[in-house]
């Protein structure tokens, strides 16, 4: 159940409007989304698809998707790779990396590529207008070897940027 209250307004912690409106365009409608934090946006991508969300704080897992609560061990700033490994779906539609909270914090990612399927869901990376998202996106293309695009997310005082990696694109 979600625990939070619509109108929704996108703002700085969620994906901008361009993201969301490129996710409805690329994942079909009964399609699986695994995203790497939660948010309010996670309950607006929720009304679309099936939603699984990892996330390492419990108050921000009250947006009524499927949790994979993945606590950073101590000494790490990234999620308990054993509970995601775990606990993610098989199959999924659509990687969105926008977590941990703290750009720095989600470098853990690149340590940890083994555990996402980066050949065939659409891989959004949210925030590439800073340097660690970018340098994540980046390293992905460079593995995987498929197509890409980098768009501007601008809305109200808030200028981002995501990447899209996508054979279609
Ligand atoms: C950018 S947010 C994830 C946003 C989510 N994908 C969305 O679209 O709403 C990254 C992390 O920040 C934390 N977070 C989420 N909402 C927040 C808020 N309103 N204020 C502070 N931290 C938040 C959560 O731990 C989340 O995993």
């Amino acid at each position: 159940m979600c625990d939070f209250e619509m109108p929704f307004s996108f703002n700085e912690w969620t994906i901008g409007p361009k993201l969301y409106s490129w996710i409805l365009k690329l994942i079909p409608g009964d399609g699986v989304i695994l995203e790497l934090g939660s948010g309010e946006g996670s309950g607006l991508l929720s009304k679309h698809f099936k939603v699984f969300s990892v996330e390492n704080f419990k108050e921000y897992m009250i947006y009524g998707t499927n949790y994979i609560y993945a606590p950073c061990p101590e000494g790490s700033n990234w999620y308990d790779p054993q509970l995601i490994k775990d606990r993610i779906p098989d199959k999924y539609d659509c990687l969105l990396i926008d977590g941990p909270r703290g750009g720095e914090n989600r470098l853990g990612i690149l340590d940890n590529l083994s555990l996402f399927n980066l050949d065939d869901p659409v891989v959004f990376v949210d925030d590439i207008n800073r340097d660690h998202e970018l340098r994540i996106f980046n390293e992905i293309i460079g593995k995987t070897r498929r197509n890409s695009i980098i768009i501007k997310d601008e809305y109200g005082e808030i200028k981002k940027k995501f990447g899209i990696i996508c054979d279609t694109i």
